[in-house]
């Protein structure tokens, strides 16, 4: 395999979460566009303002925020320095390098952040990386100015587990191929342990638990959830090439590691025509939390 050129949330973010297919990248971004207008809208940032998005990846959220206002300020956060790189150069391309800030630093440990020195602490899928979240949004109450507020949007993946033996990501039925699926299976268990990894165990309660642990008054909480039959065919290249997050393999590195060509060659001639027929189910939960300090 050949050695990425910068790290895995940025591999991810700018490349592997898109599976090398434009179309995939425009859909991505058609859902992701209304899901940061809301956690702005949530934040309520004023003219002016500081606003501070924890694990900022490529400024979907900051990038936004500065084009809301005139005069706001963003505090680009990540614990990714290509990322932060990346935003940088983002800005100074559009021309608002003026109003931002890049300072690499984790959600748990905010150090690097002065208390009580922001208006709003935004943060977009960031928390299902973090395995200390009540550290974390201890950290967000800490550097909010009082009447500071906090807008979050985590999936919540806790519904979809344990997932049922005879299926297979999007839930494709896998009775006929049980034994192979389950090696690949093993690929993406082994990665993320469902009974441990930070992206699995917690829901929208916890979260309203932190937050109102960590001190946040008048929390507001919105989930969304979405099950049934998926209703469009996924491309098998993109299939292929896509990773459901910055940690995990490719299905195609997972199949590669797991499985003899011969094994492969079987997995695949039951997979396929069920991902190209369209078939599987959408199990989706996602969470918008909102408070004031
Ligand atoms: C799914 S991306 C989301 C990026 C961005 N918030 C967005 O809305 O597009 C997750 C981001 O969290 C960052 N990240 C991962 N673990 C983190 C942590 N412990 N503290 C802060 N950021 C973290 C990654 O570098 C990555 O930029």
């Amino acid at each position: 395999m050949t050695q990425p050129e910068s790290d895995i949330w940025s591999e991810w973010l700018l490349k592997r979460r898109f599976g090398g297919n434009v179309r995939q990248m425009k859909a991505t971004m058609r859902y992701l566009c209304p899901v940061r207008n809301k956690v702005l809208r949530h934040a309520r940032l004023r003219e002016g303002e500081t606003l501070l998005d924890v694990g900022c990846g490529d400024g979907l959220i900051g990038f936004g925020a500065l084009k809301k206002t005139a005069s706001a300020r963003v505090v680009f956060s990540d614990i990714s320095e290509d990322l932060l790189h990346h935003a940088r150069s983002i800005a100074d391309n559009t021309g608002v390098l003026d109003r931002c800030e890049f300072t690499r630093a984790a959600a748990e440990d905010l150090s690097a952040i002065a208390s009580g020195s922001v208006d709003v602490v935004t943060t977009r899928s960031v928390l299902i990386y973090v395995s200390l979240k009540q550290q974390a949004f201890c950290e967000f109450y800490r550097v909010l100015k009082p009447g500071g507020r906090v807008s979050i949007f985590e999936p919540i993946n806790r519904p979809g587990y344990p997932a049922r033996r005879d299926s297979f990501f999007g839930d494709y039925d896998v009775t006929a191929v049980a034994a192979i699926a389950q090696k690949v299976k093993a690929v993406y268990e082994q990665i993320q342990p469902p009974g441990s990894d930070p992206m699995l165990d917690f829901d929208e309660r916890d979260l309203l638990r932190f937050a109102h642990q960590a001190g946040f008054g008048k929390v507001h909480l919105e989930l969304q959830v979405k099950l049934g039959p998926r209703e469009k065919a996924i491309d098998w290249g993109t299939m292929l090439r896509t990773a459901a997050n910055p940690k995990v393999p490719t299905l195609e590195e997972a199949m590669e590691q797991a499985l003899s060509p011969a094994e492969r060659d079987v997995f695949v001639a039951h997979l396929r025509p069920l991902v190209e027929a369209g078939g599987g189910t959408i199990r989706s939960a996602v969470a918008y939390l909102w408070a004031v300090k």
